[in-house]
């Protein structure tokens, strides 16, 4: 792989980015994430120990790794205290390696408060969001009314700027939500000491990766979420609201396209979406809580029960062209042993018309019928295995027809949550 590698999610997020970047990292000089918020939640096992970390990028991990939380993300400070001090009490020192950029948006209470109001609004309708306020702060960054980290950090600045954000967002709040007012008092007293507490961690992040580049090092870009919750190219509107493709890397981080080398794209041998909107190859039946329970599908930001299907190459072929994928890394394919059947999707069908490309409009996708291709299952545990002979004819078989349905090699295999757990082709 080159020099700089971005890896990002292919389908509906939680396809196990985080493990594959923890696996990777040695192998870089620095990690960077570049979108979303506290709505990723991406889970490491490292030994017996589990770490869920949402907003520090995963290589935090390993000791020596500089960790960059670049402009793309929006960060709430009160849960990016909480993860820190969390890391620190179990060992993990973050000084002098963890690092904020100072054009990071900063996400607000009232933010939070709005995706709830907003959901609500929505009725049978909701995104059904993780509620960490992600939309409504890319919304003020799009409005240009947001406060950024190098604001929040300068208390001249802050002050003013939150006087004046509250003076417009409790008119919104109480007039066309009939919510209760956000106390100035509350909001500064509480924002003040987290910007006390972070102030060592803000600075001018493309300056530092731009110099992390002039001296050769190499940079791992981790991306959160996934490309079918992408804003421009996922189910609008049941996406996130942030460019999770491989695009947004460099728009996130301030570094150039020819500065990213290669893209890993991370997929899940099934698919799950968490959240409202349309999920095709979705098993409402016996095979999706087969998959919900071996896969431990439950989300590690909300704990929600997420929807489980088969693989959807219409959605996969669509999604690895839009990132520019180069290779795959399949995961959790240790959830599918004890299948008989296993089935992937490889066509959108209405009535007799089976459908060109890939509908941009969720209500067209609601209502397509998936095409399928059937596989052997296998019985075998393949948790133990090591290399990609050992495992069962049709473990084999399944990937050979990922492969040939992208066009694109499958270079890494995962059979379990633990670093070990993972095989490596050539
Ligand atoms: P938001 O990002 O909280 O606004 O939520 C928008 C949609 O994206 C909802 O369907 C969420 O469940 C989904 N979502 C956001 N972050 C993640 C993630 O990290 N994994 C899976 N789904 C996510």
């Amino acid at each position: 792989m080159g020099k700089n590698l971005l890896v990002t999610g292919l389908q509906w997020g939680d396809e196990g980015k985080g493990k594959i970047i923890d696996v990777l990292s040695r192998q870089y000089d620095a990690v960077v994430r570049f979108q979303g918020g506290a709505n990723a939640g991406h889970t490491v096992h490292v030994g017996e120990e589990k770490f869920v970390l949402h907003l520090v990028p995963s290589g935090i991990l390993h000791p020596e790794k500089q960790c960059i939380i670049a402009n793309g993300v929006v960060v709430d400070p009160e849960c990016l205290t909480e993860e820190i001090e969390a890391l620190k009490a179990r060992g993990c020192d973050v000084d002098g390696r963890l690092w904020i950029s100072d054009r990071c948006h900063v996400v607000m209470p009232y933010h939070k408060m709005m995706d709830g109001l907003q959901e609500a609004e929505l009725g049978d309708r909701q995104i059904q969001t993780t509620r960490r306020g992600i939309g409504p702060c890319y919304a003020d960054k799009a409005a240009r009314t947001g406060i950024r980290f190098g604001e929040l950090v300068d208390p001249e600045i802050f002050r003013p700027r939150l006087r004046q954000a509250l003076d417009v967002k409790n008119r919104i709040l109480t007039r066309i939500h009939g919510a209760d007012p956000i106390d100035f008092d509350d909001v500064w007293d509480s924002y003040h000491s987290y910007a006390e507490r972070l102030k060592p961690f803000v600075r001018d992040t493309v300056d530092m990766l731009h110099g992390l580049e002039r001296e050769g090092k190499s940079l791992l870009l981790e991306g959160a979420q996934g490309a079918m919750l992408d804003i421009n190219f996922g189910t609008y509107p049941y996406v996130t609201s942030s460019n999770v493709c491989s695009g947004g890397a460099t728009v996130g981080a301030g570094l150039p396209p020819s500065s990213i080398d290669d893209v890993l794209g991370i997929v899940k041998a099934y698919c799950t979406r968490v959240g409202g909107g349309p999920f095709p190859t979705e098993q409402d039946n016996e095979v999706g809580a087969y998959l919900r329970e071996k896969g431990n599908e439950y989300g590690s930001t909300t704990g929600r029960a997420r929807r489980c299907g088969w693989l959807d190459a219409v959605a996969l072929n669509y999604t690895v062209r839009v990132n520019g994928v180069s290779s795959l890394s399949l995961m959790l394919m240790d959830v599918l042993s004890g299948l008989p059947e296993i089935r992937i999707c490889t066509g959108y069908r209405t009535g007799a018309r089976t459908l060109e490309g890939f509908p941009s409009d969720a209500g067209a996708l609601e209502r397509v019928e998936p095409v399928y291709e059937s596989f052997k299952g296998w019985e075998a545990d393949i948790a133990d295995v090591k290399r990609f002979d050992q495992l069962p004819e049709a473990a084999m078989d399944y990937v050979a027809a990922i492969e040939s349905l992208t066009g694109t090699q499958v270079k890494m295999v995962s059979v379990g949550p633990k670093r070990s757990q993972l095989i490596l082709r050539d």
